[in-house]
């Protein structure tokens, strides 16, 4: 228990399988050859002993002839115990020559942090079926002599630092099914031989650096029933030849330098449940033909330059659980038969289109996450942003009357006079006084479709859903407790899977100096694979994209280490100052777990490159003040309300309360408190009326109270 007692100990343990495994064995060779325990042979040991040593796995005392039913060998440790990421599980086949010798046919260690190579050794142990290495630290290369394994039916690597490119001796592989590299440091073009493994039908390379094109060769795997190549420098069109894949279930191709348009012999494959590719370059494209695919379960087409309208046949997707086609070029309305998705939809995010019509009333009427925001609509009956069900920010919606709703209002222009000129967030975290500025809370939940701003002061949005999990988190802690070095905003972050936003709103017109502040939590600083990920992301301001492909962890040099990128001379031209950071496929998104990826941010600094008049500071600012203060006063009703139970008490749930007032936000008693006692005149005028009484001056001259 050695071994156990080197791990975490929060995590439990679980020792089993042998002790069955055996009972088999045993059961097996007694009736066939009475008495006899069956072995390892010797030099199968020692075999064993060069593989464990050169993966530098401390975790086994002793390898002997016996060790098949040695209970180091069956160690399970779930953490949480659905999880199957860390094992030790050796298989033996002892049934070979009369149940008299045993052979290693299956070698999984899982997530045990081993530092060494993969060992070329592993060719000698010949019946091998099955190699999973998976959430190490290993480095090195691939030894191309493992094909000559000839029963080696699966080799998963996922999540290491292996690098080097696939050894050209991979494609020799004649039994292989599965191979698994994802999460690795791999490079160089993927060879034309490995289109000759016939056999296999699962090809998972994501998040690595392979260049180059996908080879023609390619178009023989008929039997892959799961491609995925998210995140590399692999370039040129996508081939025609995918149509020869009529086995496909998944298929993956986010944040690659591929081309569109998406090949129309993508019809052909009729059994795709999942289809994610995102971020093509080239020209514009028409919407693929799906049309057959029934069983499609996510259908992810996220920035691929479609333009034209979104196609009815989606609605006959019954299974349909996310839809994603956010940052195309999309137009015409939203068609009606997508109302009967409705049963199964998770997420839907047909958000930054050009999408036009009414917004049809199921969607209004929803309560799942769809985001809608940054499109063109139209409409007679649209909600107020406290109504909003569904995120429909900045959605230019036209009513030709003057009662649109705020939130909806393209650039979310401001509704009254700016008057705001700094701002200062601890995204993620709650408030922080830092030199002589207060950070403030930004502690909502956050969600797959979100708005949330306060007081027309300033906002966010996320969007997106996690690939692999529909539980990760949109703000992250210090989890590893790492010594994280810089101001205390460094502590906690926000993120989002895909698309996160922050929006000074009501500002003054003007030149700012725009600060964000980064640190890296979310991976830990040691030789372990938890250490391994790569978080990248685009950060974008008013619009235009001033870092591209940004990495913390490089630009800071190691993870827990603040930094602040500085863009200086950002103009607000209307009153919104909108930051965007954007996921575009690329970096590792299983490691240390599935759906632990996208951009992160941990606080934000905005300030004024001119000089703010701040005599009495109340001239403008009142207005806001007496506009603003029904509103924070109707929201803080309802919450009184729903805590007294009349709005249907615990069974309403939060995301409900969310949708009630997104004209300010969630509210934290913090907020409350904020809004209600500490209000400070000097710089929070304009927040929301519940103080003392507040003495403003009209821009006429005339002075009012609040
Ligand atoms: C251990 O590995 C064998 C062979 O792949 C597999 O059949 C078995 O289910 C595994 N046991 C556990 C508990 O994962
Ligand atoms: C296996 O056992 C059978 C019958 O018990 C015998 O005929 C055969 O020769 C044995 N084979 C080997 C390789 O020992
Ligand atoms: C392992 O296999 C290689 C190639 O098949 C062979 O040359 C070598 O002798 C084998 N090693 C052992 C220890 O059997
Ligand atoms: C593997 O990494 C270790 C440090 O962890 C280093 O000493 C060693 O040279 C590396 N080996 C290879 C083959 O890259
Ligand atoms: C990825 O590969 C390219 C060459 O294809 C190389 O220039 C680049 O440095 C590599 N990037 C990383 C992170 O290894
Ligand atoms: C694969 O697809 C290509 C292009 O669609 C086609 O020309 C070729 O014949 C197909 N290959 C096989 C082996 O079916
Ligand atoms: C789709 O999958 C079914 C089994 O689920 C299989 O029978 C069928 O051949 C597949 N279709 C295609 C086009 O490969
Ligand atoms: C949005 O719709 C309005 C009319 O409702 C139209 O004037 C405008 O050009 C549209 N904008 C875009 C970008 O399509
Ligand atoms: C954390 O870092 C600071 C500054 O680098 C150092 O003084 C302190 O000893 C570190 N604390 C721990 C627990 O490592
Ligand atoms: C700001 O807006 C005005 C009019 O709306 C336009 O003329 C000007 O070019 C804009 N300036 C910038 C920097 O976008």
């Amino acid at each position: 228990m050695a071994f156990v007692q080197s791990l975490s100990k929060t995590v439990s343990v679980f020792v089993f399988g042998f002790v069955v495994l055996n009972c088999l064995v045993v059961d097996k060779f007694r009736s066939h050859a009475q008495g006899v325990t069956p072995l390892l042979p010797q030099d199968e040991v020692q075999i064993l002993q060069t593989i464990s040593d050169k993966l530098k796995n401390n975790n086994w005392t002793t390898i002997d002839r016996t060790s098949c039913s040695s209970a180091q060998w069956k160690l399970y440790i779930s953490d949480p115990p659905k999880n199957d990421r860390i094992q030790s599980n050796v298989t033996c086949d002892c049934t070979f020559e009369n149940n008299t010798v045993c052979h290693v046919i299956s070698f999984k260690l899982k997530g045990f942090n081993l530092t060494g190579v993969l060992p070329v050794e592993f060719r000698n142990l010949t019946q091998l079926r099955e190699i999973d290495l998976s959430r190490n630290y290993l480095n090195g290369s691939i030894p191309g002599s493992l094909a000559e394994l000839p029963n080696l039916q699966s080799l998963s690597l996922l999540a290491n630092r292996l690098s080097g490119s696939i050894p050209r001796e991979i494609g020799s592989f004649a039994t292989l099914k599965s191979l698994v590299l994802e999460d690795n440091l791999l490079g160089g073009s993927l060879h034309p031989d490995l289109g000759n493994l016939k056999s296999l039908e699962r090809l998972l390379l994501s998040a690595n650096n392979f260049s180059g094109t996908i080879p023609d060769t390619f178009g023989n795997l008929k039997n892959l029933n799961d491609f995925r190549i998210d995140g590399s420098e692999l370039s040129g069109k996508i081939p025609d030849f995918i149509g020869n894949w009529t086995n496909i279930t998944t298929f993956d191709l986010q944040g690659t330098s591929m081309e569109g348009p998406i090949p129309s012999t993508i019809s052909l494959l009729k059994n795709l449940t999942t289809l994610r590719i995102s971020d093509l370059k080239g020209s514009s494209s028409t919407f693929p033909d799906l049309k057959d695919m029934t069983k499609m379960e996510k259908l992810i087409l996220r920035n691929c330059s479609m333009t034209g309208s979104i196609e009815e046949y989606l609605g006959n997707m019954a299974d349909l659980d996310t839809l994603d086609l956010s940052f195309n070029k999309l137009t015409g309305p939203i068609p009606g038969p997508l109302e009967s998705l409705t049963k199964n939809i998770k997420f839907m995010f047909l958000n930054n289109n050009l999408l036009t019509g009414e917004v049809p009333a199921w969607i209004l009427g929803s309560r799942k996450d769809l985001d809608l925001s940054y499109n063109n609509f139209t409409g007679s009956a649209q909600p107020s942003c406290q109504q909003l069900p569904v995120n429909l920010v900045s959605s230019h919606v036209s009513t030709g009357s003057n009662k649109i709703s705020w939130c909806l209002n393209k650039d979310l222009v401001c509704t009254r006079k700016p008057q705001h000129h700094s701002l200062f967030i601890n995204c993620g975290g709650s408030s922080e006084t830092v030199g002589d500025n207060e950070y403030e809370d930004d502690t909502t939940p956050g969600g797959a479709a979100d708005f949330a701003s306060i007081s027309e002061r300033w906002g966010y949005s996320s969007t997106g859903t996690y690939i692999g999990t529909d539980d990760g988190a949109y703000k992250a802690t210090n989890s590893y407790g790492l010594n994280v070095t810089g101001e205390g905003f460094y502590q906690t972050a926000r993120l989002a899977p895909q698309s996160l936003k922050y929006y000074g709103l009501c500002m003054l017109a003007g030149s700012y100096k725009v600060q964000l502040h980064f640190a890296e939590i979310m991976y830990s600083n040691n030789q372990t694979f938890s250490s391994l990920g790569r978080r990248i992301f685009d950060i974008s301001i008013q619009g235009k994209v001033v870092e591209a492909n940004f990495n913390i962890m490089e630009e800071a040099g190691g993870v827990g280490i603040g930094i602040t990128k500085v863009f200086d001379g950002i103009i607000v031209n209307g009153t919104t100052l909108e930051i965007h950071l954007y996921w575009s496929g690329k970096g590792t998104t299983a490691v240390p777990d599935r759906g632990v990826y996208g951009p992160l941010i941990s606080a934000i600094t905005v300030t004024p490159n001119f000089k703010v008049d701040n005599g009495g500071g109340l001239s403008v600012g009142a207005i806001i003040g007496i506009v603003a203060a029904p509103c924070v006063l109707a929201a803080l009703v309802l919450l009184v309300l729903r805590k007294k139970g009349y709005l249907g008490g615990k069974d309403l749930e939060d995301k409900e309360l969310r949708a009630l007032d997104l004209q300010t936000g969630y509210f934290s008693l913090r907020q409350i408190k904020h809004a209600t006692n500490n209000f400070d005149l000097a710089n929070k005028i304009g927040e929301g009326g519940f103080g003392p009484v507040y003495k403003g001056m009209l821009s006429d001259g005339s002075v009012i109270a609040v």
